[in-house]
């Protein structure tokens, strides 16, 4: 079956619904993990939005629930499993409902095969290389009326042209490469996600112009390893080429890119972020670890000293610059002494905010074979130890802010008072102020009142911005 014919059985079967129902057929989205996910979801949701699908809020009332998993930590993966015995009983009222997991975890031959085992509420198991098939495969599982299972990699990019139904204008992620070529030694990614590639650089502008024409004012690019971007593409073009080029886009006031890899980082990108117009200066730049033995043994390319070199480096070329960091406690091996050396990082660096995970085993990654494994209760007393440290010098970092006038990009109401909304600095911290609907979208000095180590807050004011950050 064509893509094209996939698009129009789904069509007619959503016309006959409507008629039958009085009400187009709903889809609900139950996403996990990272950005990339989210942006599959909005792949998939552009699909069932052009063949006639509404998109619901209310689990209860979705005709089809797409799940989106997330195999990076075990953790993760148990919430599915959790969420999966839950849709069960919605199953069950209603024998019509159909259900697809997608994602990282299903990718995994072992998950996908126990899924279909043992969870028979579930009609469509689809890969990570199969987002651009799904209208494809739904129309299978309709038709067979029996579970549906393809995790085939292809290592292709995605089909570009596809409809995408994103949740806002504003602020908006478009994806430069897919896949992952490090292979750290604990991270699942490489097998689930498959070889990296680059989106060729013209279909990333046309998309970001279009973006812009609709309003969007900041961008994320985003791959596993954005540095790397460009490899195999013809004529020649790297990640710094790409900045520049989507730095000219008009309309855009903020573009900022995630992940970097500290062995990928060239004076060149940091030189193209600091003579950028609208590249904030930010940088979230995974370490992992402090300790050289450990980064070795993650085969992450670099070593403590090299990392705090190029922490040095960067701030030479970009002295206002945002640091963020993902950090793994308890990996195989991990002593006291290593740990120490992460902690040691972490006082040196002084990040403005981290990610910090438990090391967690996953099976097929060569971190998983090693003897040392670290027992859970350490690796507990870790974490708790690393996030007191880093949740202090977030704070001491933020009190610097007070007094201090910054440009915040305004969002919407916050979620916790309808009275306050939010927004994010161009370092991108969180920021609470009293402001107006009208005034969402736009670029807006506060003065900074309060600061704790998550967000800052603080009140609209006529001045003008003294700082990037
Ligand atoms: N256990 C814990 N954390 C992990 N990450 C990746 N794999 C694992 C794992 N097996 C973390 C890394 C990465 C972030 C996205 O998730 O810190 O940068
Ligand atoms: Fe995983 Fe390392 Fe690739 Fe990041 S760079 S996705 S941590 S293998």
């Amino acid at each position: 079956m064509t893509h094209e014919e996939a698009i129009q059985q789904l069509q007619d079967w959503s016309l006959q619904f409507t008629g039958r129902q009085q009400r187009p057929p709903a889809v609900y989205f139950l996403t996990f993990g990272c950005q990339m996910n989210f942006n599959d979801a909005e792949l998939i949701a552009g699909v069932m939005h052009q063949v006639g699908f509404s998109k619901t809020e209310l689990v209860e009332q979705a005709d089809l629930i797409v799940i989106n998993t997330c195999g990076v930590r075990e953790s993760a993966e148990n919430r599915v499993f959790g969420q999966l015995g839950r849709l069960k009983v919605l199953k069950e009222n209603n024998p019509e409902l159909l259900i697809a997991i997608g994602g990282c975890m299903v990718q995994q031959p072992q998950v996908a095969e126990k899924i279909q085992k043992s969870y028979r509420q579930v009609d469509l198991v689809f890969g990570t290389h199969m987002i651009d098939q799904f209208a494809e495969l739904l129309c299978q599982t309709m038709q067979q009326r029996r579970l549906v299972c393809d995790i085939r990699a292809d290592n292709l990019l995605p089909a570009e042209g596809l409809p995408r139904l994103r949740s806002q204008n504003l602020i908006c992620s478009v994806s430069i490469t897919y896949g992952c070529n490090n292979f750290c030694s604990y991270c699942i990614v490489p097998y689930v996600r498959g070889r990296e590639r680059s989106r060729e650089p013209q279909h990333i502008l046309a998309e970001i112009e279009q973006l812009a024409a609709a309003g969007c004012k900041e961008v994320t690019l985003l791959g596993q390893n954005v540095n790397s971007y460009g490899k195999g593409l013809q004529p020649a073009v790297d990640f710094a080429d790409l900045l520049a080029r989507v730095d000219q886009i008009a309309g855009l006031e903020r573009i900022r890119f995630m992940t970097s890899h500290p062995r990928d980082v060239s004076l060149k990108l940091l030189q193209t972020i600091a003579a950028a117009r609208h590249v904030c200066h930010q940088l979230h730049l995974p370490m992992q670890s402090g300790s050289s033995r450990i980064l070795q043994a993650m085969n992450r390319g670099y070593g403590k000293e090299h990392y705090l070199d190029l922490v040095r480096q960067i701030r030479e070329t970009i002295p206002d610059v945002v640091f963020s960091t993902d950090i793994i406690v308890g990996f195989p091996g991990e002593t006291d002494k290593d740990f120490a050396d992460t902690l040691d990082v972490v006082r040196q660096v002084r990040f403005d905010s981290a990610y910090t995970f438990i090391y967690s085993r996953r099976s097929g990654t060569p971190a998983a074979e090693m003897t040392e494994q670290v027992p859970y209760a350490e690796k507990q007393k870790r974490i708790v130890c690393l996030m007191n440290l880093q949740a202090d010098i977030s704070k001491e970092i933020n009190q610097q802010q007070l007094g201090k006038i910054v440009t915040v990009l305004v969002e919407g109401p916050s979620k916790q008072d309808a009275n306050m909304f939010t927004g994010r600095t161009a370092g991108n911290k969180l920021v609470h102020f009293a402001a107006k609907p009208e005034q969402i979208g736009q670029l807006l000095p506060v003065k900074i009142e309060a600061a704790s180590s998550f967000h800052l807050s603080g009140s609209l004011t006529g001045k003008a911005a003294e700082l990037k950050r």
